[in-house]
């Protein structure tokens, strides 16, 4: 049984590219003893096809729960509240189990947090891939299957010798490139790597960084790339989703969000990132982030914004296209 993805209707942006995800007004709480945690709260985005979009914002601000919430894999006590999410014009949030198994094994793939240190220690890289690959497709041949794993290999910059290897025989930089070699050994169309260069130095996180831009060339797949490196992103990605506080507060094109920040958070984002010609005192925030249980009433990011005005601490600013491609959510700009 195949699901009818409804590729025809998929929604055409103002200037013409294809959509391939839209996430609308999405909504995922976690139920505590104390009352829900809104860790995504209305937010909107949405991926073109052939994009990497970059998904960015301190730790705990929902990069993750969008993630899997895009899967349909949010664990209790998390659940969607609302909201929907498009996918080639199919709503993942009502598709019933067996429908959704489909998309996930044909269409979405998962790199998860921390992904390279779940590899199965006992188990060598060519049988973890040919287990995902056999599982989600029954059983192929032996040739055919060789073939195909060395052919992955290739394909994400590894030498064919890692086949028969263990996963302790490989550095970190290796194994998350395995990693992303399972994530396309099903030749899905929209990957989703959360945090992949996280935890490796930084000569590797720009060696899987350019892994993941070649796959996304020659697959010609979409990406949603999470991180909070400002500068691997901008080496990376299209376009960057800023998210704070379970809230999207701007996305726009990579080039945009560098040169033109718009929302102060962001603007707070750009100004840390560290630059050996410029030395210049580390900016630092007042305030932490509210709690995520009881949001105050207006905008999110209030607490802790410099240029916060009367306004922001009554009403909600929502996310508004300002430019061509450039939306924020931010009271200065009304
Ligand atoms: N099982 C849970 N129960 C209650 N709250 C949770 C649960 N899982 C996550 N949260 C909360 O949801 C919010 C979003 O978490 P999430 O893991 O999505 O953040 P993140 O942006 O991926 O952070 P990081 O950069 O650290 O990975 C956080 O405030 C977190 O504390
Ligand atoms: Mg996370």
């Amino acid at each position: 049984m195949s699901v009818q993805l409804e590729r025809n209707k998929a929604a055409k942006s103002a200037a013409g590219r294809e959509i391939t995800l839209e996430v609308k007004n999405l909504k995922v709480y976690y139920g505590t003893p104390t009352g829900n945690v809104r860790a995504v709260d209305d937010v909107s985005f949405h991926v073109y096809k052939g994009e990497i979009l970059g998904l960015v914002g301190e730790s705990g601000c929902g990069k993750t729960t969008t993630a899997m919430a895009i899967l349909r894999m949010v664990q209790p006590p998390g659940r969607i509240v609302g909201g929907q999410i498009l996918l080639d014009g199919t709503d993942l949030v009502v598709l019933n189990e067996s429908a959704l198994r489909e998309v996930r094994w044909n269409t979405l793939a998962l790199i998860p947090q921390g992904a390279m240190n779940s590899l199965n220690p006992v188990m060598r890289i060519h049988t973890q891939l040919a287990e995902a690959i056999e599982t989600h497709e029954g059983r192929q041949s032996k040739d055919k299957l060789k073939q195909r794993i060395l052919d992955l290999l290739t394909m994400v910059g590894l030498p064919s010798r890692i086949y028969d290897m263990y996963p302790h025989e490989l550095s970190g930089g290796m194994k998350q490139r395995v990693c992303i070699a399972m994530a396309i050994s099903l030749n899905p169309s929209l990957i989703i790597a959360d945090e992949p260069t996280s935890a490796l130095d930084v000569v590797v996180q720009r060696v899987v960084g350019q892994t993941l831009l070649d796959v996304k060339e020659r697959m010609n797949v979409s990406m949603i790339l999470i991180g909070h490196d400002m500068g691997l992103q901008a080496q990376l990605v299209d376009r960057i989703a800023v998210m704070y506080a379970g809230h999207m507060v701007e996305v726009a094109p990579v080039a945009n969000i560098f040169d033109e920040p718009l929302h102060p958070y962001t603007q707070l984002l750009i100004e840390s990132i560290p630059s050996i010609k410029e030395r210049k005192p580390l900016r630092l925030t007042e305030g932490l982030t509210h709690d995520l249980r009881n949001p105050p009433p207006g905008c999110i990011f209030q607490g802790r914004c410099a240029k916060v005005m009367d306004v922001c601490r009554v009403d909600k600013p929502p996310l508004r296209l300002l430019k061509p491609e450039h939306y924020v959510a931010c009271h200065l700009y009304e």
